[in-house]
């Protein structure tokens, strides 16, 4: 009897990497953090752990994200959703740009901060900022016991579960579900959204861990993708809407980890400048799951393919059409258009993966960045 296992690969419970065994957790960290936050019948969001009152809920005239890096990424997308089914007016904020201005606050902002870890130094320093000033904060954390979490007035933990890989995932994805939660909450509590609307909301937010599970089969696709771009030296993300805010990370992943350029690009703002750089053979990640936005993502796809990029299109099942404008396409199991980043990110993820490991990087530790960024 021979152990071919050490102790860290056990760890990983078989992955070669923590990044890709956190990839796969996804469905589970999503049912997780969704997990007793809504009534039993589906009827509404039940965020017991928040302790804002019915008339706090309805007060609140203005929201401020903060958060860093991946976090902040989250923070674009809640932004989206709160605006699209709460209306509040929301601002989305880098901690570190935020921290050190005089932002413009009612006596009823809101501050939610995001950080995966609860420890950033940049995120404290905003919510403690705020907080002197007398501002309500809200954290969302991976970290049960974090200094966020003790800090804030109110907390939703995401329970993704350890992560190890520097390059966030789940943690990404569970913070995108718990914001998705507040949005349904406050809109309904605010009278922006009828029961029937909500009931749907709550339908597919429980129904995306399955589609997460099967989003995770696109994973051989992306591996051959990113085998024949292991010599890239750009790569660009485009899409609007929710799919521009969701290309920031998917172009933050490749980043990080594959040390390839990356830029995201909101897919109407191309021909302000980008487009110069769009050369032949160049892979261009162009998403398209926004309904009303579609026939205009397309026009721009157009215009890359017209100078040559490799595109690789994501949509949704059904939407075969995209297949005369890109070179390739990643089909999506339809759910919500509004929940489209939770499930688009995962091939990002996966492209992100393959292209570091064909490269030969370490994965897990990528050179120069930290899990934590705990000093400035
Ligand atoms: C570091 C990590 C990122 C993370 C960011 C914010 O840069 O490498 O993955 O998104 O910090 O971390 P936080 O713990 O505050 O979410």
């Amino acid at each position: 009897y021979k152990v071919t296992w050490d102790a860290v690969s056990a760890e990983r419970g078989g992955y070669p990497h923590f990044m890709l065994k956190e990839i796969h957790e996804q469905p589970k960290a999503v049912r997780d953090t969704l997990r007793g936050r809504v009534a039993d019948d589906l009827s509404r969001v039940t965020l017991d752990d928040i302790h804002m009152d019915e008339a706090y809920t309805k007060k609140v005239d203005r929201i401020h994200i903060v958060a860093c890096g991946t976090s902040w990424h989250a923070g674009l997308v809640g932004k989206a959703v709160i605006e699209q089914y709460a209306r509040i007016p929301v601002d989305v904020e880098i901690a570190s740009e935020y921290r050190y201005r005089s932002p413009i606050f009612s006596e009823n902002t809101l501050v939610i901060v995001i950080s995966q870890s609860g420890e950033t130094a940049d995120t404290l320093a905003a919510l403690r900022e705020v907080k002197q000033q007398g501002l309500r904060v809200l954290a969302i954390t991976n970290v049960v016991g974090s200094s966020a979490a003790r800090e804030a007035d109110d907390v939703i933990v995401t329970w993704a579960g350890p992560e190890i890989a520097v390059a966030s995932t789940k943690a990404y994805t569970t913070q995108l579900a718990a914001l998705y939660l507040l949005a349904i909450h406050f809109a309904h509590v605010r009278g922006h959204l009828a029961d029937a609307e909500v009931r749907e909301l709550i339908e597919a937010l429980d129904g995306l861990p399955a589609i997460a599970e099967q989003v995770l089969d696109t994973a051989p696709q992306l591996e051959n993708f990113a085998a024949r771009y292991v010599e890239a030296t750009d790569a660009f993300f485009i899409g609007r809407g929710l799919d521009y805010s969701l290309s920031l990370e998917g172009a933050l992943k490749l980043k990080e980890i594959s040390y390839i350029h990356a830029e995201a690009y909101a897919a109407g703002e191309l021909k302000h400048g980008t487009l110069a750089l769009i050369t032949e053979g160049v892979p261009v990640i162009a998403l398209a799951t926004q309904p009303q936005l579609y026939e205009k993502t397309v026009s721009n796809i157009v215009e890359v393919k017209a100078r040559g990029a490799f595109v690789l299109g994501m949509t949704w099942v059904g939407n075969e059409d995209l297949e005369k404008s890109v070179d390739e396409v990643i089909y999506l199991p339809k759910t919500l258009p509004a929940l489209a980043p939770l499930v688009a990110v995962i091939p990002m993820q996966l492209l992100s993966y393959y292209a570091a490991v064909a490269r030969g990087n370490d994965v897990d530790k990528p050179r120069n960045l930290a899990k934590s960024v705990t000093v400035e």
